[in-house]
């Protein structure tokens, strides 16, 4: 069916339950859903609840739209996304995209868990994605272009804005801690990859690597919403330390940046204008 007759319905359902037009939607990563508490006036929507939403089985993500402020800023917050390697198609990982969109959101602000490929990174670290490399070989476009979302053919020069990595990096230092930017090379996984794809993804020009986030980032751009992406460098990448990469650890990882990271985000996103 239409996609965009899916979004209506979900849009229609989740208007039904929360009384703001957000200004920015929020995607929280794996480990970090925590910021979804820090919202004022929240009201909370299980995915269950809402038609057509694919319902994430990844652990780490709790599954449920919170709506309300930062602030003055009305947000919608996303804690947990679909990803492909649960066997979603691109379409079905961007649909939360398409809908926060529909519901009024100019901007997006995207936020991940990612293994460190930049040597000067260390585990914990933030950074803001400057760009980014699609190798998961797939696409959320591909197929009939809706025409009300976007062009055929998207242009993708500055898929992550300049004037939000500039508010993100002052507010860092003005928390204290500065943020990086770097490239991040998407993958389908759901393994960690092995030491030589590192060596291969550091030769590429990626300096983070992980399995989500580009598809959304693409249907983003596709509608002409602005997009800031921080990943956390939940693990240094394999075979860049001697040691295993487990996922317990990448959410252990991410407790540990929650205060920082919540502060961040608190600063920014009223800050995000349009
Ligand atoms: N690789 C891919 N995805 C990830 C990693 C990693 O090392 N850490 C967190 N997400």
């Amino acid at each position: 069916m239409n996609q965009r007759i899916l979004v209506d319905v979900a849009v229609a359902a989740i208007q039904a339950k929360i009384g703001i037009t957000p200004a920015v939607g929020v995607v929280l990563g794996s480990g970090l859903g925590a910021f979804a508490e820090e919202l004022r006036d929240a009201v909370t929507v299980p995915y269950t609840e809402i038609p057509h939403w694919p319902v994430s089985t990844a652990i780490g993500h709790a599954g449920q739209l919170v709506a309300g402020y930062v602030g003055d800023a009305p947000v919608v917050v996303l804690s947990g996304r679909a990803h492909l390697y649960e066997g979603y198609t691109a379409q079905q990982a961007t649909f939360a995209t398409r809908v926060l969109h529909t519901l009024g959101a100019h901007s997006m602000v995207f936020t991940n868990a990612a293994g460190g490929i930049n040597l000067s990174y260390s585990q914990g670290a933030l950074v803001a994605l400057s760009d980014h490399i699609n190798l998961q070989g797939t696409n959320p476009l591909i197929g009939h272009n809706d025409d009300h979302w976007g062009p055929r053919f998207p242009d993708m020069t500055e898929a992550y804005s300049l004037a939000y990595r500039q508010i993100a990096r002052d507010a860092a230092k003005e928390l204290g801690f500065t943020l990086p930017e770097g490239v991040y090379a998407a993958l389908s996984g759901p393994n960690y990859e092995t030491p030589a794809e590192i060596r291969f993804l550091r030769t590429i020009g990626a300096d983070l690597v992980g399995m989500s986030t580009v598809p959304e980032v693409i249907v983003a751009n596709h509608m002409r919403m602005k997009v800031l992406a921080i990943s956390c460098v939940t693990n240094m990448a394999a075979g860049v330390l001697d040691q295993k990469i487990d996922h317990e650890e990448v959410l252990e990882t991410g407790r540990q940046v929650r205060s920082r990271f919540t502060s961040l985000l608190k600063a920014v996103l009223p800050q995000l204008k349009g």
